[in-house]
Parts: structure tokens; C-alpha cells; sequence
């Protein structure tokens, strides 16, 4: 079995509570060193695992390391200084999300990937999860028609103090639970998003990063698509609806379920249309009396992914990708189209850009 010498950098909330454990479990990774500026942090890990530790990502290269994977859990602004550094020590990058602070950074990542002719990878566990997994199959059975908008909601309430509430080190919930939520979006009826309107506000955070985003966005194919994060809210709010011509799906997540309610395509044809302008016997209603069926589907019954699974067969087996960094380039972009209209306040259309972009290039 290929073994993967890996570097762990960051010894934080998901560095130590979940990267850690994870590597040391799969048996297809060495843990070989760590990267963590903080002493105390780095003097925990050496005692419990024995594994060499340096204080930042150039000891560590100098020293003549040379790890096969570097598994990036350190704050998002050193994510592309990292990665770059990996790639040009002949390193192979797992990275936890987002990816980077900007479209441009993020577009210095998969040149550097490239030119180095390594792999990146991001860790995006939401795209894993038994309610997404359910939920893919679920859509797959074609019940409800075209489907024209999908809202999706993150709420709580979490007043926010840490480096992830503040502007400057690429806090805000865009970036944090953005990150997945959006993500799950736009995989589920993959097409170009071509609108965006994006509301960021700070409500209750103790920073100054937002932690209310508001996304409403178009795709090429007219599909709506609207997330919600919001982390000043009591209630937690629905976090799925799923609406198509013939019926709708939201989550139940008392029964931890999917509620599908519809219409057979047949049963709602044969409304005419009345042509004068007093409605016939003063009726509201079209006549018609809608059979719905109802239909439920436990979550459960779809093994979560296991990550480091997936980490394996791409780093160390080659094979495709559970995250293409493709799709991450696309969710970086569209990121950006949201801070973009957030600034601007006003709706954001790609098309515009692109066109605005190609009469740059022909002059
Ligand atoms: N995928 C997920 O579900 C998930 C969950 C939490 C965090 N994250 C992401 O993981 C990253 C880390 O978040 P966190 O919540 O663990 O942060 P954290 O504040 O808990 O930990 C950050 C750790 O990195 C260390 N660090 C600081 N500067 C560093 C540097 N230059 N090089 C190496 N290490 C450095 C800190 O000392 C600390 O130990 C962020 O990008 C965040 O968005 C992802």
C-alpha cells in the first residue's frame, strides 16, 4: 500500500479536532510533521505523537522535508502562501475551505498547481453528508418536474469574537458557512450562474465581518438559486426548499426526512384559459382540484463519504478528484460576483462582465 508522508499545518478547531485524527486513523498516511506558529500547540503534538514540528511552512522545507501532502487547516489567508510553497517543494495540497480569500488568489493557486504539475484538492465535507446525499437521490427521481428555484438556509444564533468575525483575516459567514452551502447550490443543477444580487450585513457579530448573507442568483438555464446564512436568528429557520413546476420538497428535520408533495403532469392539464375580464361564476380557483401525493425519505440509509477516503484515491491512487478544483474555481468566482454586488449594491450579471472582459481583450 502507498503510503502519503503527510504535513499537517494548523493545530486549530479543525486541524486538531478533525484533520489529526483522521490522518492518524487512515492507513494509508504517515503523519510526518506538523506546522503550528503556536509553541505550546506544537509541544502537545510532539508529546502525544512524537512528530516533528516547525514553526512555519519555510522551517519546515528547509529543514529538508519533503512530504508527499500538505493538508492546509491553517486561517484562510495563508492558504495560498501555503499551497505555493507545497507545490514548489514538489508537494501535493489538501486544503480546507475556502480555498483562498479572492477569485485572484485563488486563480494563483491552480497556476502554481499547474505549473508544478501537482494536485490540489479542497475539503468541502458538506458535499459528503447523509442529507445531501439523500437529497441528490431524491431530486434524481424526477418527481416535481423542472425545478426552478432551490433555496437553501444556515441559521442560529452565534455572536461571533473569533478571527472568523473579522474583515481582515477573510472572516465573514460568506467565506465560513458560505463556503459549504453555496457549494451544495451549485452542485445540485450544475449551470452558470449569470445573476447576482448579495446582501452582507453585520447584525450581532463582535467584529466587522458580515454575519447575515443574503445571495439571490440566476443560472444560464433560469434556474433561481437562494442562499441564507444567518447567525443572528433564534429560530433555526427551514433549511431546504426545493420548488418545481409540479410540486415542491422541503426538509423535515423533526423526522429527519425529505417531504416531496406532487402533482401528476397529467392531472393539471386541460385549464383553459378565460379570455374576458370578469372572472367565471366569481370563482378564485381554476376549477380544478389538485391531487397532491405525498411522499417521505428518510436521510438515513446513505453512508456519509469518508473524506480521507476519497483523499487516498485521489493523492496516492490518482484517481479523479471527490472535489474537482474546477468546481472550486467556479464557487471562488461566484464569490466574488457576490462581494462584488455586496459593495455595489446592486445585481451583479456575469454576462455583462464577460462581455465587458472580451472588448477589453479585442481592443
Ligand atoms: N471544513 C470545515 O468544516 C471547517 C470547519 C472549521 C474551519 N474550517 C477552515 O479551516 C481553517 C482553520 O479554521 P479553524 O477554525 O480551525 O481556526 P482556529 O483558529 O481554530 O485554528 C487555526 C490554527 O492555525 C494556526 N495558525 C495561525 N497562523 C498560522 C500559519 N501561518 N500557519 C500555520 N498555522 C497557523 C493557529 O495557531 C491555530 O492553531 C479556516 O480556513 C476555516 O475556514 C473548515
Amino acid at each position: 500500500m502507498k503510503i502519503l508522508n503527510t504535513v499537517l499545518v494548523g493545530l486549530g478547531r479543525i486541524g486538531w479536532k478533525y484533520h489529526l485524527p483522521e490522518i492518524l486513523k487512515h492507513k494509508g498516511f504517515k503523519l510526518s510533521s506538523i506546522v503550528e506558529p503556536l509553541k505550546e500547540r506544537r509541544d502537545e503534538a510532539f508529546k502525544l505523537y512524537g512528530v516533528k514540528c516547525f514553526k512555519d511552512c519555510v522551517s519546515l522545507f528547509s529543514s529538508g522535508e519533503r512530504p508527499d501532502l500538505m493538508v492546509i487547516a491553517s486561517p484562510t489567508p495563508f492558504h495560498m502562501r501555503q499551497s505555493l510553497e507545497a507545490f514548489k517543494n514538489g508537494c501535493d495540497v489538501f486544503c480546507d475551505k475556502p480555498m483562498a480569500l479572492s477569485y485572484a488568489e485563488a486563480a494563483k493557486i491552480f497556476q502554481g498547481m499547474k505549473k508544478y504539475k501537482k494536485k490540489f484538492m479542497l475539503y468541502q465535507p458538506h458535499r459528503g453528508t447523509e442529507e445531501f446525499l439523500s437529497l441528490k437521490h431524491v431530486l434524481s427521481l424526477d418527481l416535481i418536474g423542472q425545478i426552478y428555484m432551490i433555496k437553501r438556509i444556515s441559521s442560529g444564533y452565534n455572536i461571533r469574537n473569533d478571527w472568523q468575525s473579522l474583515k481582515k483575516y477573510g472572516g465573514g459567514m460568506l467565506n465560513n458557512y458560505g463556503a459549504h452551502y453555496m457549494d451544495q447550490l451549485l452542485r445540485l443543477r450544475p449551470s452558470n450562474v449569470t445573476k447576482v444580487f448579495c446582501i452582507l450585513r453585520n447584525v450581532i457579530s463582535a467584529g466587522d465581518a458580515e454575519d447575515l448573507v443574503k445571495v439571490l442568483m440566476e443560472t444560464e438555464e433560469g434556474l433561481m438559486l437562494e442562499l441564507e446564512v444567518n447567525m443572528a436568528s433564534a429560530h433555526i429557520m427551514p433549511p431546504w426548499q426545493i420548488n418545481g413546476e409540479y410540486g415542491s420538497i422541503i426538509l423535515d428535520r423533526e423526522k429527519k426526512s425529505w417531504h416531496v408533495r406532487y402533482a401528476n403532469k397529467k392531472d393539471l392539464c386541460g385549464i383553459k384559459l378565460q379570455k374576458g375580464v370578469a372572472a367565471l361564476n366569481r370563482e378564485y380557483s381554476n376549477g380544478k382540484d389538485i391531487k397532491w401525493n405525498e411522499k417521505e425519505f428518510e436521510i438515513s440509509g446513505f453512508d456519509k463519504i469518508d473524506f480521507y477516503s476519497k483523499v487516498y484515491e485521489h493523492f496516492a491512487l490518482n484517481m479523479k478528484p471527490f472535489v474537482p478544483i474546477e468546481e472550486t474555481m467556479e464557487l471562488m468566482r461566484v464569490f466574488d460576483l457576490c462581494r462584488k454586488s455586496a459593495s455595489k449594491g446592486k445585481c451583479i450579471s456575469h454576462v455583462e462582465i464577460i462581455k465587458k472582459t472580451t472588448q477589453g481583450v479585442s481592443k
